[in-house]
C-alpha cells in the first residue's frame, strides 16, 4: 500500500468509527446533558485509540467489526479524560469549539465525563459476548493510571523539583497507558498470541510516549487554527514538560530566571502572548525543539521495532504508517 491508500484507509476507519459512535449514541436526560455527550462526540478527533484498536485486532488475524465495540468504548472513555482534562487545565477551546465546562457550565462538564465513561463501559460489555472480563479488566487498569498521571500532571504543576524522569512517568500513565491498553486489547479481540499480544502493548506503550512529548510540542509550534486552541497553554499554566524541564536545566542568566518564574507558576505579569512567545523563543535558542523531536522519531522508531514480531500484513503495515503519519501531526 503506498501513502494514499493509507491515507484512505485511515479516513474509512475513522468514518466506521464515527457510525459507530452516533448509533450507540446516549438518549437521556436531561437535554443539557444529552447535547453535551454529542458535542464532545461528533466533534471530531483523531480517533487515535480506536483506529490503533481495531488495526491491532487486524494485525493478529481478527476482524475490524469484531473490535468496533471496544473501540468506540476506548474512544468513549479518552473523551471522558478530554472534558474532565480541560477543566483542570482551564482550557476553553478544544477542536476549535469552546470547551463543555464554557459552553455550559462545569457541572454539566463533570456530568458528561461520566455519561461518557458509562458509556465506554456499556459498549465495552456488548464485546464477545460471554467473555468482556479480561478487557474490562484492561480497560479500567488504563482508566486507574490515567487518574493517577492526571493527578501528578496536576501536583507538578505546583512543584519546581519535577525531574525528566519524573515527566516520563507521568506522561507514561496520562496518555500511555490508554493507548497501550487501546493496542492489547485489539490484540487480544483479534485472538492473537501471548507473545503477539506483548508485542502489540509495546508497540503502544512507545508510541503513547511520543504522543504526548509531540502534543506537548505541538502546544508550541503549532498553529492556533490547526490546534484548535490558542497555544502556549502548557506554558502559561505552568505544566512541567520536556520542553520545560529540559530549558530550565540548560538556561542561564535572564532566560533561568523566567523559566524560573514559569516553573513556580509565578510567570511576572506579562501580556499571555509575550510571555509565549518569549518562552519559546528561548526553547528555541537552547535546542529544545529539536531534543523533543529527536525523543519523539526515537519513542516511534521503538514502537515500529515493536511490530517485527507481527506477520506481515496490511494492517501491520498501517499501524507502522500512523505511528509515522501522527510525527507529522498538525494537531
Ligand atoms: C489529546 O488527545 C490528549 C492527549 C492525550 C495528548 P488527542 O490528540 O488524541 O485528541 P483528539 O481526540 O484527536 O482530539
Ligand atoms: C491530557 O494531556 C492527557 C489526558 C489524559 C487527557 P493534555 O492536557 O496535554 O491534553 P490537551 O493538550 O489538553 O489535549
Ligand atoms: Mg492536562
Ligand atoms: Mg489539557
Ligand atoms: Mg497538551
Amino acid at each position: 500500500m503506498d501513502d494514499a491508500a493509507f491515507r484512505r484507509r485511515y479516513a474509512a476507519l475513522r468514518a466506521l468509527l464515527n457510525r459507530r459512535s452516533r448509533s450507540l449514541g446516549w438518549r437521556g436526560e436531561p437535554k443539557d446533558l444529552r447535547d453535551g455527550c454529542s458535542y464532545v462526540l461528533g466533534a471530531g478527533g483523531k480517533r487515535v485509540r480506536s483506529v490503533l484498536l481495531v488495526l491491532s485486532c487486524e494485525a493478529v488475524g481478527g476482524s475490524a467489526a469484531e473490535a468496533l465495540d471496544a473501540g468506540f468504548a476506548v474512544e468513549a472513555l479518552h473523551n471522558f479524560t478530554l472534558v474532565h482534562d480541560d477543566i483542570m487545565d482551564h482550557a476553553s477551546s478544544r477542536r476549535g469549539r469552546p470547551t463543555v465546562h464554557m459552553r455550559w457550565d462545569t457541572n454539566t462538564a463533570l456530568l458528561v465525563g461520566d455519561v461518557l465513561l458509562g458509556l465506554a463501559y456499556r459498549s465495552l460489555l456488548g464485546t464477545r459476548p460471554g467473555s468482556p472480563g479480561p478487557l474490562a479488566r484492561l480497560m479500567t487498569g488504563a482508566l486507574l493510571d490515567v487518574c493517577e498521571g492526571q493527578a501528578l500532571d496536576m501536583e507538578y504543576e505546583r512543584r519546581n523539583d519535577v525531574t525528566i524522569a519524573d515527566y516520563f512517568r507521568m506522561i507514561e500513565k496520562k496518555t500511555g497507558r490508554l493507548i497501550a491498553a487501546a493496542t492489547e486489547m485489539g490484540a487480544v479481540i483479534g485472538g492473537g498470541t501471548p507473545a503477539q499480544v506483548r508485542a502489540l502493548k509495546g508497540f503502544g506503550q512507545h508510541l503513547g510516549l511520543a504522543f504526548q512529548l509531540q502534543d506537548d510540542l505541538l502546544d508550541v509550534v503549532a498553529s492556533e487554527h490547526e490546534l484548535g486552541k490558542p497555544v502556549g497553554g502548557d506554558i502559561v499554566e505552568g505544566k512541567k514538560t520536556f520542553l520545560l524541564l529540559t530549558a530550565a536545566a540548560r538556561a542561564r542568566g535572564k532566560d533561568r530566571s523566567l523559566l524560573g518564574h514559569v516553573l513556580r507558576g509565578t510567570a511576572p505579569g506579562m501580556k499571555r502572548t509575550v510571555l509565549v512567545n518569549h518562552v519559546t523563543e528561548i526553547y528555541r535558542r537552547h535546542g529544545v525543539l529539536e531534543d523533543a523531536q529527536h525523543r519523539i522519531l526515537r519513542e516511534t522508531r521503538s514502537a515500529v521495532r515493536m511490530l517485527g514480531t507481527i506477520p506481515p500484513s496490511e494492517a501491520s503495515a498501517m499501524l507502522a504508517w500512523f505511528a509515522g503519519a501522527l510525527v507529522h501531526r498538525a494537531s
